[in-house]
């Protein structure tokens, strides 16, 4: 009897999960990583920033996955849309969510919807070449810009705005969007904190990073820079202190870029008319119960453009159970109902680097086959009937190595790195069905 399991999600939570699969499972398992897009691994392709060339090689080690033979890589196929949670439950023994998070939290201030107020999530899938953003998105008109936020997205945002398009030309980022950031007109970039330097959720080699920015000065006020004496704070915390103390003290260079860094500050009102024309922050301070207050004390930083990097959230899906408290999948070790299980953000929020996936879905797994152990098992393949009665045709593993290769193709025509991204659905499916 062979094991018949759905992932549905292709980032590192599914393919972990497709991995700890095969590994673990003491029958025949064959997986099925089914994908609404037509390109594997989630985040690394679409979110790691484009000049993290070493983090993005993480793809070499799941690329390894998906070639078991074992595991199938169906893409182009949605949960929702192609198939519903109960088409799944007939034709598969067991079904794993790996969705993640892929919206943006809201501020909840005024003016957070007008135009030039910009989610994070939609500036990442830009400069990636995300298919769901138009690389004519964006025009960076603004001299000055907010980033409100200090985790690591925040930090990758900054650096992308900070960067020149020559710094940015080896890496993947679509043609079209690196002639964008070739325009910008950025020279102030605020990146703000709510609270001090010693809260900040960015980690130490990424904010020594901003330091080391060619075409940018980084300043901290030495007045925000100033943390609590005698508390032992964690060893990132004391680096990230010591960093930010020490960009305190040093003066700018007079590099064609600015970049502050801000604590202590919140986003009350994103101001303007027709489009973003200023950002008000209240200073803070934590209250005895550790909570951020305001001070009534104001400033109004004169932005053009205000990119709010304070988290991503999962959504639904339709037909599965969804907390809107914790916005999670709610499991029991990834169990979440009779053969459907979790992974990944969705089962634990959008916190974690790539490699906490892998112990997150190792332990989903292990639920899984224990409680199927000994159970009846589905006769296989029928996914490709239900899809084919639908007319939906999966984007297969080989058709995908078309993308990669039509994408190595155009770097080397544009005389860039070793890849350029693909830019829209209709280019894609082009490059692997020509
Ligand atoms: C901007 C950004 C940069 C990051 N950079 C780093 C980094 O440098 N280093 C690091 O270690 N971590 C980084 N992380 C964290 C890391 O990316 C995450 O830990 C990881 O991607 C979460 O994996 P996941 O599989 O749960 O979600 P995802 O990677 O988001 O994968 C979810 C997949 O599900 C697919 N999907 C969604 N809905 C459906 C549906 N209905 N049907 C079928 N498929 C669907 C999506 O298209 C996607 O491919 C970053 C995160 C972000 C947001
Ligand atoms: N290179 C890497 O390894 C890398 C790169 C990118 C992302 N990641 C990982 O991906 C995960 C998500 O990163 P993230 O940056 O999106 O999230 P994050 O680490 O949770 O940071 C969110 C930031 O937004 C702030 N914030 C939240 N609500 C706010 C509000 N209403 N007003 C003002 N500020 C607010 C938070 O401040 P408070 O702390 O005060 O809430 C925090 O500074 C993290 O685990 C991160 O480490 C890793």
């Amino acid at each position: 009897m062979t094991l018949h399991v759905a992932v549905i999600g292709s980032g590192p939570a599914g393919i972990y999960t497709a991995e700890a699969l095969v590994k673990q499972s003491a029958e025949p398992v064959e997986v099925d990583v089914l994908e609404r897009l037509p390109t594997p691994y989630g985040l690394v392709r679409y979110g790691v920033a484009p000049d993290h060339t070493s983090i993005k090689s993480i793809a070499n080690y799941l690329r390894r996955v998906l070639e078991l033979p074992q595991v199938r890589f169906l893409g182009g196929v949605t949960l929702g849309s192609h198939l519903s949670v109960q088409d799944l439950l007939g034709v598969y023994d067991a079904v794993v969510y790996c969705t993640g998070a892929m919206v943006d939290r809201k501020l909840g201030i005024p003016g957070e919807d007008l135009p030039g107020s910009v989610a994070a999530t939609d500036f990442v899938n830009w400069y990636c070449g995300h298919p769901d953003v138009d690389p004519d998105r964006f025009t960076l008109d603004s001299s000055e810009v907010a980033v409100i936020g200090v985790g690591n997205v925040a930090v990758d945002v900054v650096r992308v705005l900070a960067k020149t398009s020559e710094e940015l030309r080896a890496t993947d980022v679509p043609h079209e969007v690196l002639e964008r950031l070739g325009e910008s007109e950025v020279k102030a970039i605020h990146m703000v904190g709510r609270r001090g330097p010693e809260h900040a959720k960015f980690t130490l080699k990424e904010l020594r990073e901003l330091g080391d920015l060619a075409n940018a000065d980084v300043c901290v006020r030495p007045e925000e820079a100033v943390v609590a004496t005698g508390v032992d704070f964690p060893r990132q915390v004391q680096g990230n202190i010591k960093v930010l103390q020490g960009w305190a003290a040093r003066e700018p260079v007079g590099r064609p870029r600015r970049l502050d860094v801000r604590f202590w500050m919140r986003p009350v009102e994103i101001l303007g008319t027709e489009r973003v024309e200023g950002l008000k922050l209240e200073r803070t301070r934590l209250s005895e119960e550790g909570r951020v207050v305001g001070t009534g004390e104001f400033e109004t930083l004169p932005v053009g453009m205000v990119l709010r990097s304070v988290g991503y959230q999962s959504v639904p899906l339709p037909g599965v159970p969804f907390s809107e408290e914790t916005m999670t999948v709610p499991n029991e070790a990834g169990r979440v109902r009779d053969r459907e299980y979790v992974a990944g953000w969705l089962k634990r929020g959008p916190t974690g680097v790539i490699g906490t996936n892998k112990s997150c879905a190792a332990d989903t797994v292990r639920t899984l086959l224990a409680d199927l152990e000994g159970g009846e098992r589905v006769p296989g393949g029928g996914i490709d009937a239900l899809l084919a009665s639908r007319e939906v045709t999966p984007v297969t593993y080989e058709e995908w190595l078309g993308i990669e290769a039509a994408e190595g193709e155009l770097a080397r025509t544009l005389g860039r790195g070793e890849r350029v991204k693909l830019v829209g659905l209709e280019a894609m499916l082009r490059a692997c069905r020509p």
